[in-house]
């Protein structure tokens, strides 16, 4: 159990890291694009918080101590780049979350499985929508192909 209660205060510390590197990228971003992203990052800060919530009630009810710590903060006035570091933060959760599950089961503990799938399923649909989101629309092919024309 102990192995467990230390891969969720990973899990736990991955989620802090979540909520202070959307914040920070709500708070950050700029020019037309910051009408659309500011409150997407402010809510996914919001589901890291939630998530950390849920996580360090568990770690204490199983008997642990949930940690206060975070990991780095990855940042950037990009907003390609801001997407590109947000996808990786969900990949990371997805297959943090997954190997949770896989101790879970060594346990037994049917709705402790049951927990940490209602998780994943969040953090997959984060992969989901940033996966979607960093793909070349036609919108933009658009707005690419009149630039060039004004440019040239
Ligand atoms: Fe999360």
């Amino acid at each position: 159990m102990q192995s467990l209660i230390d891969h969720l205060n990973e899990i736990l510390k991955h989620e802090w890291t979540g909520v202070a590197q959307y914040s920070q990228a709500g708070f950050m971003v700029e020019g037309i694009w910051r009408e659309v992203f500011a409150d997407k990052f402010l809510d996914d800060a919001k589901e890291s918080f939630g998530h950390a919530k849920l996580v360090g009630n568990k770690i204490v009810a199983l008997g642990g101590v949930p940690v206060t710590m975070r990991n780095e903060v990855k940042q950037s006035r990009d907003l390609r780049e801001v997407l590109e570091f947000s996808l990786a933060f969900e990949a990371k959760a997805v297959e943090m979350y997954g190997k949770a599950i896989d101790m879970a089961e060594e346990t037994g503990d049917r709705a402790l499985i049951i927990f940490l799938e209602d998780i994943l399923k969040d953090e997959q649909e984060g992969v989901d929508e940033y996966t979607k989101l960093l793909r070349d629309t036609p919108a933009q092919a658009i707005q690419t192909t009149s630039a060039k024309r004004v440019g040239g």
